[in-house]
């Protein structure tokens, strides 16, 4: 143990199998470039506190450029007793600019505070390209909206045939679904930002060094006002899973809307190529993997934001090994997020839509509301009204034929406040335009959505 950074007070050697177990350096090393430039900053902040010269700080600088050199390049060499990115960088840096300087950078600095600085480093880079990759997804989304606005097809409730509603409706629906998830994604990127350098292991910096000029440096808006929070909180990771696990959660009803609209039943859609995949089995098979993938993987992220949560529970305040498992979930997370998202734009920009089958799959008793609402135009009570319309479905069931082949008479029949002109109901165009309201399906309704959600999307 008189190998490892803190061996000084130790006399016995590690178990081999613990040393591997307490390694995180074989995943935590892709923050090299982050633990370097916070420790550049804490330099930094040191020298102007009087604690390094200007020569130890220069020669600090100059190392880490070959230390980052060595990452770069794939060449950096591993010792058996990093432990972790921390402790592997400034092993280095020792090496390459001797222990005299070197031995210098740690300063009142503890890996409690270097860790959390840079995670929320990191993850604040990833989540700012989530944020650009949900708008690429959102701004997809209202595009094909546009364009194909004149597209109609069965709205549905417990998947069942409900009422008509244009394509565009249904888009839109997830669209503005993902719009409140990038609201909350812009909002956690704001607290994650926040900088825990200078807070030591737990109590904070003897050395009066600035943290505010630190924290600038480092591009955080903002510092964490307590000490011991700072080391021991894991909010910046679990808030950020608890939103991929909401935002996963979008995307895989999404996923499951299309691979029930692709399937050979519905046929509204079908996926390209590019994101199926076939049977070994059966020839004809075209499987929609991607949305599968989609909706499986947000079990995937739920998982590991419930793992966090339980691994975070009972700790005691401030630093405790257990944190070092906030990192694996986090690094798969983060890829997990990137590739959902930029799949499921994959998908839908690559989409084919098929409006005629759309078309085809209405069916007129969709359109009995609005028997009963024409009834409402004439006065009658809606439940009346609903009642009327209900024996109508009933006399068409009677009948086996369609609603709308009804005749006049039988119309009449039913209930004589259905005058010959109650045929304008039997009009899925004109069903769908109705709903003029906001929020609504009608054309005006839903390019109105489309203003609404370019507002959301670039920030306005
Ligand atoms: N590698 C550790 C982590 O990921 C940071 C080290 C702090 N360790 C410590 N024993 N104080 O949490």
């Amino acid at each position: 143990a008189e190998n490892m950074l803190w061996g000084g007070r130790f006399t016995e050697g590690l178990d081999p199998l613990m040393v591997a177990y307490n390694n995180s350096l074989p995943y935590d090393k892709i923050l090299w470039r982050q633990d370097i430039k916070g420790s550049i900053a804490f330099a930094r902040a040191n020298l102007n506190a009087g604690i390094l010269t200007q020569s130890e700080f220069d020669q600090i600088v100059a190392g880490f450029e070959v230390v980052a050199k060595e990452w770069e390049e794939g060449r950096f060499e591993a010792k058996e007793h990093d432990e972790d990115i921390h402790t592997a960088n400034e092993r280095r840096l020792s090496e390459v600019i001797g222990k005299e300087v070197g031995g210098k950078l740690h300063t009142g600095r503890s890996r409690n505070e270097q860790v959390a600085t840079d995670m929320r480093l990191w993850l604040r880079d990833e989540l700012r390209g989530v944020e650009r990759e949900l708008q690429d997804l959102i701004r997809v989304t209202i595009s094909r909206a546009e364009k194909e606005v004149e597209f109609i097809m069965p709205g549905y409730t417990h998947l069942q045939k409900a009422q008509p509603v244009r394509w565009s409706h249904w888009l839109l629906s997830h669209a503005t679904a993902f719009a409140s998830e990038l609201t909350r994604l812009r909002e956690v990127i704001k607290r994650v930002n926040l900088s825990p350098l200078g807070c030591g292991a737990l109590a904070g910096n003897p050395f009066k060094i600035d943290r505010e000029t630190m924290a600038t440096e480092l591009g955080f808006s903002g510092l964490l006002h307590n000490s011991m929070n700072a080391v021991g909180d894991r909010d910046f990771i679990m808030e950020t899973m608890q939103w991929g696990a909401s935002f996963m959660l979008k995307i895989s009803r999404w996923a499951e809307d299309l691979i029930i609209y692709s399937s050979l039943e519905f046929g509204f859609v079908r996926l390209a190529d590019a994101y199926s995949t076939g049977s070994s089995l059966m020839p004809q098979k075209k499987n929609a993997d991607s949305l599968e993938l989609l909706r499986g993987k947000s079990g995937r992220a739920f998982g590991q934001m419930a793992g966090l949560m339980m691994t975070i529970k009972g700790l005691p305040t401030t630093y405790n090994k257990d944190l070092q498992e906030s990192m694996e979930p986090m690094l798969d997370h983060l890829p997990t997020l990137h590739n959902s998202i930029q799949i499921a734009t994959g998908v839908l920009s690559t989409l084919s839509v098929f409006p005629d089958k759309m078309r085809a799959a209405l069916a007129p008793e969709m359109l009995a509301t609005e028997i009963a609402d024409y009834l409402v135009r004439k006065g009658v009570p809606f439940r009346e009204g609903h009642h009327v319309s209900g024996r109508v479905v009933a006399e068409a069931e009677r009948r086996g034929i369609p609603m709308d082949q009804l005749s006049d008479a039988d119309l009449r029949g039913v209930d004589e406040r259905l005058d010959a002109d109650v045929r304008g109901c039997f009009d899925y165009d004109r069903a769908v335009d109705l709903k003029d309201a906001v929020g609504g399906t009608s054309r005006g309704a839903v390019l109105g959505q489309v203003e609404e959600l370019k507002r959301i999307v670039e920030g306005r």
